[in-house]
């Protein structure tokens, strides 16, 4: 059995040089995710993280009291924790996609206290249906170059990463 969990989170750096440190943070976690068995997907819309990892129970325990304690974010939502038997992302320690207006405004809803109930459980798919989104989109050849500032929160779409 695996455990598995989804949050979101405020993103707490600086903004002119954020993206930068947020993709230095996905190479360290890609490395650390792949020793732990640990494999996910991070979105960083600019202004919100959301993050979903699966791995064994006490690795993921581990790592996500780590990621808890980081600075780096606050506000931490965790909208998903249980367990399943297999992975949701089983091809990569952390895919990773940035900066998109329209994600930025799907993590925003979580942090309206009036979201709840149904309407709560259908914005969690629509965000885990992004997810896999953008995992069909790297797996199509999809891709386009990363980017090295996060201002661009305008930017419509998905700016996705080469595979780990
Ligand atoms: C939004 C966010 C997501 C993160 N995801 C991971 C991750 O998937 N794996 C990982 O090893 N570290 C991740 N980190 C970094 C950890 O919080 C931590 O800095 C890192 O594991 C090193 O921890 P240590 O200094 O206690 O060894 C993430 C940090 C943030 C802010």
């Amino acid at each position: 059995m695996l455990r598995f969990c989804l949050y979101v989170s405020t993103c707490r750096l600086a903004r002119g040089s954020a993206m930068e440190e947020v993709y230095h943070l996905v190479a360290g976690a890609r490395a650390s995710n792949r020793r732990l068995s640990v494999s996910g997907t991070l979105i960083f819309s600019g202004t919100y993280f959301a993050q979903y990892l699966e791995g064994p129970e006490e690795n993921l325990s581990l790592l996500f009291q780590r990621i808890c304690r980081d600075p780096r974010h606050g506000q931490i939502r965790v909208l998903l924790d249980s367990r399943r038997e297999r992975r949701e992302f089983p091809r990569r320690s952390l895919q990773f996609s940035g900066p998109s207006m329209f994600v930025d405004r799907h993590i925003g809803q979580f942090f309206d206290e009036d979201l709840q109930g149904q309407q709560r459980k259908l914005a969690v798919g629509q965000l885990l249906q992004m997810m896999r989104g953008t995992t069909q989109a790297i797996a199509d050849g999809r891709r386009l170059p990363p980017r090295s500032n996060c201002s661009g929160s305008e930017v419509d779409q998905f700016l996705l990463e080469s595979p780990a």
